[in-house]
């Protein structure tokens, strides 16, 4: 069985191989009856990513004890139109009510997080939610506060100087880094993960459409990774994992605002690579054709 715990329900399997052609490290093959096998050795190879399982028409396939019937199946979205809405319609939010989330919707985004695709599978990401405003107003308090020891020891240095702004702001009554908002999300990352720097990005967009499909507004939040590149003591804080570093923040918590219409932003620069020479093979083509024409 092996560490995998791969098995396959021979009652089920009808052999079809896809499990086989669909697993990107090569570690299945068949066995002498035709059924997926992990190949000899190659059980380090394999990046968890549950493939093999959810690729499986008949449910024949588990892999690290999972039993196939107890998961969702899969559906074609209905309504692809309802999901641009949903990201054409998502705003930056800076305006928040003065309530803690309700515990459902804080555990319906964190059941959410498994799915968040990770480079190589890495799965290690690490989630620190502030959960209520009386942890925000505590976390706030020891930031600002960790600002201002970094800049009465550093003071004429570039970095106190664009900090003393946002210190200054805060302590005239307006929070530019925090916004106000009831909850922070700050996802961090093993220091050597593959994608250290991309991960936890990727996990804040997934999480910020999820959060704004639930009514829940969200903001990023590059001013609080400003504050902790300035003031590392601010990290301490936070009480990560070893070998563990912040990557990127979000607040988030109720509205106290409504959009009523999609905003109509500029364009991206969209670059179809290779289209120039396609054009010009048809162009060439078509001039092949009108001469012989001319010929004929
Ligand atoms: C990586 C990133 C960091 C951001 N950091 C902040 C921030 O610290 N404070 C803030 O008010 N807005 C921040 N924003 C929000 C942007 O200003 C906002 O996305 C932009 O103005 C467009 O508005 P929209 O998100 O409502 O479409 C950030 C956005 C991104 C993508």
């Amino acid at each position: 069985m092996g560490k995998l715990n791969f098995k396959v329900d021979k009652n089920k399997c009808i052999g079809c191989g896809r499990c086989i052609s669909d697993c990107s490290c090569d570690v299945l093959e068949r066995d002498e009856n035709g059924l997926p096998k992990v190949v000899d050795d190659a059980e380090e190879r394999c990046m968890k990513c549950q493939h093999c399982f959810a690729i499986c028409p008949t449910g024949a396939i588990s892999i690290f004890g999972k039993n196939p019937d107890k998961s969702l199946k899969t559906f074609k979205i209905q309504s692809p139109e309802a999901v641009l809405n949903l990201m054409q319609s998502r705003k930056s939010i800076r305006k928040f009510k003065q309530e803690n989330l309700n515990r459902n919707t804080l555990n319906e985004l964190k059941n959410m997080l498994p799915w968040i695709p990770t480079g190589c599978n890495n799965h290690s990401l690490a989630f620190t939610f502030i959960e209520d405003i009386e942890s925000m107003k505590k976390f706030k308090n020891e930031t600002y506060k960790k600002i201002a020891e970094m800049i009465n020891e550093n003071p004429n240095t570039e970095t106190a100087q664009q900090m003393k702004v946002l210190l200054d702001s805060y302590n005239s009554g307006r929070d530019r880094v925090f916004r106000n908002a009831p909850h922070a999300l700050i996802v961090s990352s093993p220091v050597d993960a593959p994608c250290a720097d991309i991960d936890p990005v990727i996990a804040l967009s997934y999480f910020e459409l999820y959060a704004q499909s639930l009514g829940v507004g969200t903001l990023w939040c590059g001013l609080l990774y400003r504050c902790w590149k300035s003031t590392p003591a601010i990290v301490d804080e936070l009480k990560l994992p070893n070998g563990y570093k912040p990557v990127y923040a979000m607040l988030f918590g109720v509205p106290d605002v409504k959009y009523e219409r999609i905003t109509q932003p500029e364009k991206y620069k969209i670059m179809s690579y290779g289209t120039v020479f396609t054009k010009l093979k048809s162009f060439v083509k078509d001039c092949e054709k009108s001469l012989i024409n001319f010929v004929k």
